[in-house]
């Protein structure tokens, strides 16, 4: 971690500022605590205002002004917005459109990740920004670029065209394979010579899966080489700790994550609730659960989050008093060890005027500016919780393939969709009280009592031999409806769905059935399902529940197979909420599991982080009651003694370093 304890960071954005503002600025960040700031991340067309001519007095002046005050740098590369005079004079560089057409400059991120003209120019400028200041005492950390492939991830011009059948040529080696992988004998694709491949351009039907899979795959590939070679230029000049901030995000799934977190010497996350969701605090505990899994457990960075409101979403909701300290603090108690903002001062001028910063435009006698002197002095009172990780023993397995190929232009139900599925059977484990790890499907599931399997649609066999094999040797599963229907190449594994899991199941499904988006089946323990439903017999399953109306009434929709030594569940159809929780909760009762956390609708979320010597509890009360918690031991927010029952006040959280483990 780039600095001791759980730091408190932002990102600051200068070249916008006159001088005078500086001054004042580090000014308040001393008075807030600030550890770290993040600058550079868009400096582009500040430090090269014209072709190879470069300009760092602004920069140098930034840093010094930043290292005088003990204030550590989390210095950007600052390539990741070319300026205008590189749009203008190489054209080419900017991206391409799925329909041909190009995206001009005058947003952010313009520009092909293959293009061979800015990597050369943009490596350029690492170069000069390494070489000065690779060794300067106050940088701790290396950004590079912002956020990869937010934007601009999928690219459809020629030289795109050339990398992505480079690429191809390596995945398949030769023309046969690779129409052997992307079944081009449906609708006579079937290609000669590689010069015919191209992206999956728009078309007039459905294009081919295979074709869109890859291009998905190949995209997070060409934005990871883009990342190693900015590392590789760093590295020649500098051993501090490099990494990027990723989007473990609803919105966003451009880049496979577990293929790029070890690449980075430090996991960081910019997350934001996003309200266009039906859960959006959910969602954040979710979402960090899952960067957690991506650090391998061990402590990561939340390098952005919005004081309150952003700025990108059809309604910019402000965050209710108290909101934004106890989102912090769900972080830190699913492993971040430090909390950063997007952004220090709020922007007067562009396309993010309106978001909301550290310091508003209303200056700092604002609410906002007192809730981060508060949550300054939360964090400095939680340092001790620096380095530790959290304890459970239930997983649920992530992949972005499965989102990429589950979420495909022709399937059963477009109303399926694969982040639901994985939202739906994450809040069921959350409304029990049970934390859970959220890890790649091809994880050392050894150590967990129980794995949820949510719609892992595409399953290799290697992965689906892993989890067979878990069980087998005594754990246990829940998996639902839509997993282990296609292969590593989306190839639909025959013989009865759901192929992969068939046997670990104990059940042979011979059709799909979804419903129509409004419909209802009810079960004959009285739940009620929706959107799928499938004619399925069991082999070697007990059936749990049976429809009694719908399509398939008599059918079993919710199945438990004894398998080896352990026992896999199969739900399958989309269980309302409380149904889903019901059967949950007997896996978990069975599997051995032990819940942290009351029952409710996971608004009170009890977290444990510790290590062999310590163990603290977070317990964090987004409701509007208040609760009371069964621990002992000295609460770390108030700095109270707690002898056997903590009380946390509506909208807060507590923290409690328990007595002697
Ligand atoms: C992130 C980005 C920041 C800022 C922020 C606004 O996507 O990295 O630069 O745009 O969102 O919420």
């Amino acid at each position: 971690m780039p600095v001791a304890g759980i730091g408190l960071g932002c990102d600051y954005n200068p070249e916008q500022w006159s001088p005078d503002v500086w001054r004042e600025d580090v000014r308040l960040m001393r008075q807030a605590g600030v550890d770290l700031v993040a600058i550079n991340i868009f400096g582009w067309s500040y430090l090269e205002p014209r072709p190879n001519e470069y300009d760092f007095d602004g920069l140098d002046r930034i840093v010094e002004l930043l290292h005088e005050h003990n204030i550590k740098i989390n210095l950007g590369t600052g390539t990741s917005s070319p300026p205008p005079w590189l749009t203008t004079m190489h054209p080419e560089i900017l991206p391409t459109a799925p329909d041909g057409t190009k995206r001009y400059p005058g947003g952010r991120q313009a520009w092909c990740p293959s293009s061979p003209v800015f990597r050369r120019r943009a490596l350029a400028l690492v170069e000069r920004v390494a070489r000065r200041y690779g060794k300067h005492p106050a940088v701790v950390l290396w950004h590079v670029s912002n956020e990869l492939g937010c934007h601009n991830a999928h690219c459809y011009d020629e030289e795109t065209a050339e990398a992505f059948r480079r690429w191809l040529r390596k995945r398949y080696g030769s023309i046969d394979g690779l129409n052997d992988g992307w079944g081009t004998s449906f609708w006579s694709q079937r290609y000669g010579d590689w010069s015919e491949v191209q992206p999956p351009r728009q078309a007039l039907s459905a294009r081919n899966p295979g074709q869109i899979l890859d291009f998905h795959r190949f995209s997070s590939d060409e934005l990871l080489d883009y990342y190693r070679d900015e590392v590789e230029v760093l590295r020649r000049h500098s051993t501090v700790p490099i990494t990027t901030n990723f989007m473990v995000t609803a919105h966003i799934r451009n880049l496979d994550y577990w293929t790029w977190a070890p690449e980075v010497d430090v996991v960081a996350n910019d997350h934001y609730l996003d309200h266009r969701l039906d859960e959006p605090t959910a969602e954040l505990a979710f979402a960090a659960d899952l960067t957690r899994g991506l650090a391998g457990g061990r402590p990561w960075m939340l390098m952005e989050q919005s004081v309150s409101a952003v700025s990108w979403q059809p309604h910019n909701l402000a965050k209710a008093p108290g909101e934004m300290i106890r989102n912090s603090l769900t972080h830190v108690a699913r492993g971040a060890d430090s909390v950063c903002f997007f952004q220090w001062r709020a922007s007067a001028q562009g396309a993010e005027k309106f978001h909301s910063a550290l310091v508003p435009h209303a200056g700092t006698d604002t609410e906002a500016w007192r809730a981060v002197l508060r949550l300054s002095e939360t964090l400095d009172r939680l340092d001790e919780v620096a380095g530790t990780t959290v304890d459970t023993d239930v997983a649920l397995l992530f992949s972005w393939q499965s989102w990429w190929s589950c979420d495909g232009e022709s399937r059963p139900s477009h109303a399926v969709r694969y982040l639901d599925q994985v939202h739906l059977a994450y809040n069921a484990l959350r409304e029990i009280g049970v934390t859970t790890d959220v890890v790649a499907p091809a994880a050392d599931l050894s150590r967990y009592r129980l794995v949820i399997v949510p719609c892992l649609h595409l399953v290799s066999d290697q992965e689906a031999a892993a989890i067979d094999a878990y069980v087998a040797a005594g754990g246990h599963v829940l998996v639902t409806f839509y997993s282990g229907i296609v292969d590593q190449d989306d190839r639909v594994r025959l013989g009865g769905y759901p192929g992969a899991f068939r046997d670990l199941l104990g059940v042979r499904v011979e059709e799909f059935a979804p419903l129509p988006p409004d419909a209802e089946v009810t079960l004959d323990n009285g739940a009620k399902g929706r959107l799928w439903t499938e004619r399925l017999c069991t082999t070697t399953a007990e059936p749990v529940a049976r429809y009694v109306d719908g399509p398939l009434p008599g059918v079993p929709a919710v199945t438990r197979n004894a398998y080896g030594a352990g026992a896999a569940w199969y739900v399958a159809t989309e269980l309302r909420a409380g149904a889903l929780r019901d059967v949950v909760r007997e896996a978990s009762r069975m599997a051995g599991v032990r819940p942290l956390g009351p029952e409710g609708d996971g608004s009170v979320e009890v977290v444990r982080r510790g290590d062999a010597s310590r163990s603290y509890v977070f317990v964090v009360n987004h409701g509007n009651r208040d609760v009371e918690y069964a621990v002992t031991g000295l609460e770390l927010v108030t700095g109270a003694a707690v002898d056997g029952l903590l009380r946390v006040p509506s909208g807060e959280v507590r923290v409690v370093r328990e007595e002697s483990i």
